[in-house]
Formats: structure tokens, sequence, C-alpha cells
């Protein structure tokens, strides 16, 4: 019996979770994560490696792994991070903007350069 377009997908969705778990994010995540970080972020935060936060008391990027697990960021992403801070806008993400976001994050906290500048 040849397989069926459902197996598929179900093998395509468990292959998608297991590289999830390890921690391979596809390059084209980073990439776009750094976009977003770029887009909604770099005004006020450093978002790259060594890049200077344009907002004095805004975290660098490349810091925040150390400050928060990265998969805890996920939940706050997706309900809106509120520091309580009057500068920082309330963020919020779809869930695919999460997952490449959090890949740039742990590109960042990685050994070697996420994507050139
Ligand atoms: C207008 C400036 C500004 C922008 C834009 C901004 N931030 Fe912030 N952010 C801040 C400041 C200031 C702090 C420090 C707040 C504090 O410590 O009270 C902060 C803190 C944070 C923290 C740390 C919170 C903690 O409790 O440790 C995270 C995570 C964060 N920002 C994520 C983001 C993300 C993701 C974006 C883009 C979607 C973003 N920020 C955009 C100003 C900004």
């Amino acid at each position: 019996m040849s397989r069926t377009i459902m197996q598929r997908i179900c093998f395509a969705t468990a292959l998608g979770a297991v590289m999830a778990a390890q921690g391979w994010a596809a390059p084209a995540d980073v990439a776009r994560g750094r976009a977003i970080a770029e887009a909604r972020c770099a005004r006020c935060h450093a978002i790259g490696r060594d890049d200077a936060a344009k907002h004095p008391e805004a975290p660098n990027f490349r810091d925040l792994h150390r400050r928060w697990p990265v998969e805890m960021m996920q939940e706050a992403l997706a309900e809106g991070i509120m520091t309580g801070h009057p500068d920082m806008p309330e963020a919020r993400f779809e869930a695919d903007e999460i997952d490449a976001f959090l890949a740039y994050l742990d590109s960042l906290a990685a050994p070697q350069a996420p994507v050139s500048r």
C-alpha cells in the first residue's frame, strides 16, 4: 500500500517536532526572526552580537537567554510581554513569528555568528 497524504503530513510534522526539540531551526527562521527583531525591537534593544542598545535600560537581546530561559519567552510573547516599564510597548507575536524570533534568540546564544549582516 502506498503512503497516504495524511501519513506523509504526519511524518513531516513529527520530524518538525523532533527538529524543534533538538533546537535545529531552519536558517530561514533565524533570518526572519532577525528581521522581526529589527523591525519591532531594534529601536530600543541591541538585537545583534555587538550593537549597543538605543534605550539605556533595554536589555541586550544577546543577554536575554541568561535572564530568561528562551522557552519561557514563548508564552510571554504569545500573551504580550508586559514589563511594567512605560517605554516598553506591549509586544504580541503570532505563533510563526514567535518560532522565528526564538530561533533567532537561540542563534545569538550559540557560539557562531547567526546571520551575517
Ligand atoms: C520603546 C522601546 C522598546 C521597544 C521598541 C522594545 N522594548 Fe523591550 N524593553 C524596553 C525597556 C526600556 C526594557 C527594560 C524594562 C525594565 O527593565 O523595566 C525592555 C525589556 C525587555 C525584556 C526584558 C523583560 C524582563 O523582565 O527581563 C524583553 C524580553 C523585551 N524587552 C523584549 C522586547 C521585544 C521582543 C521587543 C520587540 C517586539 C521589544 N522588547 C521592543 C524597551 C523597548
